[in-house]
């Protein structure tokens, strides 16, 4: 590690999928944006490569985190550094923390081995802790918050990486996020659709198609600076989610009660099942946000931005 740079650090932005959750497992386009809340990864030189871990953590969240994170270290060529992390996410809610945390410390990893911490290079060795966290993800978790920006992704075949376009947005895109219900597990919740789908191919292929279509058209109103065409793909979306048997009572809720407070659009984000993370685009989230959170509700807002200055 360059002495000069003794002290490195690494931001990996949570994320939000817009539009294309689950369907992008299948090989749809999807279109998903960076949070301006994260992970942030700090080095410092030390003799060996390792990440330092809280107490609090169980013995088998240690075991893998420490092998995630040997994975990326060996691609690195394990440069004397230590990391530690600090998190601003909930887990397992649908807002990437696992991706986030894997790019953070990705991005030290690569600087305290002198390398270019570019996007390519990040989603790379990112994808490394993602396998090992979460076996075979689509990858658009990561590559979001690698690249910064808002981005309709595709996952190749059987693969978890993928193309990746930007899509530039004339007007500031403004999400609530909120909080509810009990967390679900990712995996649980891919591999029971996965049953589902596999029992009837064809119309669970049918609804996968209309939610990459619905994709594509949302990526194409955000171009166009059409927010209302893409809160009303939004809320198809919504409803093709729930079709797919992805929604639950306290999320279907909170989408009715973000409408109600004047979203453009709202539905689940990320995984969805029990719970997890709801999402509504406001022009302006705060009057909102201040009201949900006078009621309980575990929510924020976020500007769906590029990169975050450390
Ligand atoms: C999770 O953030 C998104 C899912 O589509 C899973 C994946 O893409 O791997 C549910």
């Amino acid at each position: 590690m360059d002495p000069q740079r003794e002290s490195l650090t690494g931001f990996g932005a949570g994320k939000v999928i817009l539009l294309g959750e689950h369907s992008v497992v299948y090989g749809h386009p999807a279109l998903a944006g960076p949070l301006s809340y994260g992970v942030t990864a700090r080095g410092v030189s030390s003799k060996r490569c390792q990440l330092a871990l809280p107490g609090t953590l169980s013995r088998a969240q240690k075991a893998l985190l420490t092998g995630a994170f040997q994975r990326a270290a060996n691609l690195c060529g394990t440069p004397g550094v230590k990391v530690t992390m600090e998190s601003e996410l909930p887990l397992s809610m649908g807002l990437g923390s696992s991706a986030a945390l894997s790019v953070a410390c990705s991005r030290v990893l690569l600087k305290a081995a002198g390398r270019k911490d570019a996007p390519a290079e990040v989603a790379k060795l990112a994808l490394e802790m993602e396998q090992e966290f979460h076996g075979t993800p689509s990858g658009v978790d990561h590559t979001t918050s690698a690249e910064q920006q808002l981005i309709l992704y595709k996952r190749l075949p059987n693969q978890s990486s993928g193309r990746a376009r930007a899509v530039k947005s004339p007007r500031p895109l403004k999400v609530l996020v909120a909080l509810v219900g009990q967390r679900s597990p990712t995996k649980k919740t891919v591999a029971a659709l996965r049953e589902r789908q596999a029992r009837w191919p064809a119309r669970y292929g049918r609804l996968f198609q209309q939610i990459g279509t619905v994709a594509t058209e949302g990526a194409k109103a955000v171009e166009a600076g059409d927010l209302e065409g893409l809160g009303d793909a939004m809320n198809v979306n919504q409803g093709l989610l729930a079709a797919l048997g992805l929604s639950s009572p306290p999320l279907e809720q909170m989408v009715y009660q973000l409408r109600g407070l004047g979203a453009l659009g709202a539905k689940l984000t990320g995984a969805g099942g029990d719970g997890g993370a709801v999402i509504g685009l406001f022009l302006e989230p705060e009057p909102a946000v201040a009201k949900l959170l006078k009621l309980g509700v575990r929510c924020f807002s976020s500007q769906l931005a590029g990169p975050r200055a450390l």
